[in-house]
């Protein structure tokens, strides 16, 4: 069978022909505009994809997954959409008691952030976005995303893989974990790691194998040598979670070959990659009272306030707003594991994280799972089970701004947001010169929001040392809030190093916070050294 698809996202530029296949082979032509293609240029786009099966998946899922029982009402409601069928499924309240009439929203353009312009969410949209809806998300928004996906890392459609959409990437995350893990399992992930998924990991009491990192990223030596010296007696670990991206907290990007050398270890051990969510944005050196992870507010496109305008029975209701997409390094950017994948036998070892919280809004909380059909399978019966959907209204939000900028306002966008993070970094980077040299040691990032730098606290700290009370303490008393390095370890153990955000604070307080560690480095040492000199000589600040 043939079949000729012109997915939403395409409009009239973009043709999609699918073959499928028998054993999971799926033949894609692709071309621009169909009918203006010749065959040698249909044949130029063909391309052979093969997936794991979904059988492959079972062995991945856990014990809860697996006795989890689809929803009877929700998996039910695509049939709704059945021609001539009266649905009497779902107990759906009646839009027309809805107050809302319509929602309209300013957005700055993604070209020209001087320009403003107003999008409207009516009919048949805002019913939509009104209404209980499906597990996995919104169609045109799904739809949408399924293009960039292909924009970004080369995935198309149909070749066993799915998307679906969360309430931002860390419901999704925590979803997954709990789909794949049983308690006391063994995972590995790299260390330092996320904060954010170390409780995900402990409160199953798993076995957390930390892989090493350095400023490339993963080490893929490290986790060869972690797989080669595996127990005969152990049931291996199933996943591996990686932010491949300015890493959260690290900032570091891994290099093309590590990457590739990873996927190929995960194929020879057979083990999934959590692909976290790349290019991070989030927590800050606070040098008053700021303890939350935010990206900074001003790359919000929607206008200080987004106004949404319920016209008719509720007027002004006021909702007030607050990272693969912040790479800014001087090299290309290496591919995702999503998109090498590709030149694999077969694809389906990563699952992926995206996020739309540090490019358009942290508080939409919009994030996306694309992978391997099974597992988003079971993350949505998890969905289903807890908060039935992520909100349509959002949702609709995001498609109703995403499709009025298309996939190249998307782009000039993100390149926007980085360009900013870099000019933070670099700001940052010259106050740690000034203030920390001798007293830090650090690699600059290249994508996301953070740095992560070695506090020197004595002469003879070699490879030990222990942050946490020159942070929490010495360095909070002097007026400036950072992350010790401990709290990205998964095993919690003392480390010298301590993350610092630099996405919302303004030149001079950077300046001052970066005064403000060194003061305390500086007392941290005195102590160490039983009330000798400084690093200077005279134990000051300059
Ligand atoms: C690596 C990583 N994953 C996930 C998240 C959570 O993101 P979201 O807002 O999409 O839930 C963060 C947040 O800072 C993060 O750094």
């Amino acid at each position: 069978m043939l079949f000729l698809i012109r997915p939403a996202y395409c409009k009239k530029s973009l043709i999609h022909t699918l073959y499928p296949t028998p054993n999971n082979f799926t033949l894609v032509y692709y071309c621009r505009p169909a009918i203006h293609c010749n065959s040698s240029e249909i044949m130029a786009n063909i391309r052979e994809v093969k997936h794991l099966p979904a059988e492959y998946y079972r062995d991945f899922l856990s014990t809860l997954a697996k006795e989890r029982k689809p929803s009877p009402i929700r998996s039910l409601f695509p049939l709704e959409k059945t021609p001539g069928v009266i649905s009497l499924l779902a107990g759906k309240p009646n839009a027309s008691t809805f107050p809302f009439t319509s929602l309209s929203f300013s957005a700055r353009s993604p070209t020209d952030p001087t320009q403003e312009s107003t999008l409207t969410i009516d009919g048949a949209e805002l019913e939509a976005g009104l209404q209980y809806g499906d597990t996995a998300g919104l169609k045109p928004l799904l739809d949408w995303i399924f293009g960039l996906q292909e924009v970004f890392h080369g995935r198309r459609r149909g070749e066993g893989w799915r998307i679906s959409m969360g309430s931002g990437s860390q419901d999704l995350i925590y979803k997954a974990v709990n789909a794949m893990i049983d308690p006391g399992d063994s995972v590995l992930v790299e260390s330092p790691v996320y904060a954010g998924v170390i409780p995900m990991f402990h409160s199953l009491h798993c076995d957390q194998i930390e892989v090493e990192t350095d400023a490339h990223g993963i080490r893929a030596s490290s986790l060869r040598s972690i797989l080669e010296q595996w127990p005969t007696d152990k049931p291996k670990p199933k996943v591996l979670y990686t932010v491949p991206y300015g890493c959260n907290p690290t900032g570091a990007s891994a290099t093309l070959e590590r990457r590739k050398e990873v996927l190929k270890l995960a194929r020879e051990h057979n083990f999934i990659i959590l692909e976290g969510k790349s290019s991070s944005g989030f927590l800050l050196v606070a040098v008053s009272s700021h303890t939350h992870t935010a990206p900074s507010p001003i790359f919000s496109p929607f206008s200080a306030s987004v106004r949404c305008a319920f016209s008719q029975r509720v007027t002004n209701l006021l909702l007030y707003d607050p990272y693969f997409y912040l790479y800014y390094g001087k090299e290309p950017q290496y591919p995702s594991y999503f998109a090498l994948e590709l030149e694999e036998p077969e694809v389906g070892h990563v699952l992926r994280f995206d996020s739309l919280s540090k490019i358009l809004s942290a508080g939409i909380r919009i994030g996306f799972a694309s992978g391997p059909e099974a597992l988003l399978n079971a993350i949505d019966q998890h969905t289903a089970t807890s908060n039935l959907q992520t909100s349509s209204l959002t949702q609709a939000i995001v498609y109703r701004l995403l499709d009025s900028w298309g996939y190249d306002g998307f782009k000039t966008h993100t390149e926007r947001v980085s360009e900013f993070y870099r000019q933070k970094r670099d700001v940052f980077e010259n106050a740690m010169k000034k203030h920390l040299t001798g007293l830090a040691e650090w690699s600059s990032p290249e994508a996301g929001m953070f740095f992560w730098f070695k506090l020197l606290l004595s002469d003879d700290q070699g490879e030990g040392g222990d942050s946490e009370t020159a942070i929490k303490t010495k360095a909070f008393e002097k007026g400036v809030l950072a992350l010790p390095g401990t709290h990205f370890l998964p095993n919690g153990r003392a480390t010298p190093y301590v993350r610092a955000s630099f996405s919302l604070t303004g030149e001079e307080d950077v300046d001052r916070a970066v005064r403000r560690i060194r003061e305390a480095i500086l007392d941290a040492r005195k102590e160490s050294e039983g009330g000798g000199v400084g690093v200077n000589g005279n134990g000051t600040a300059h």
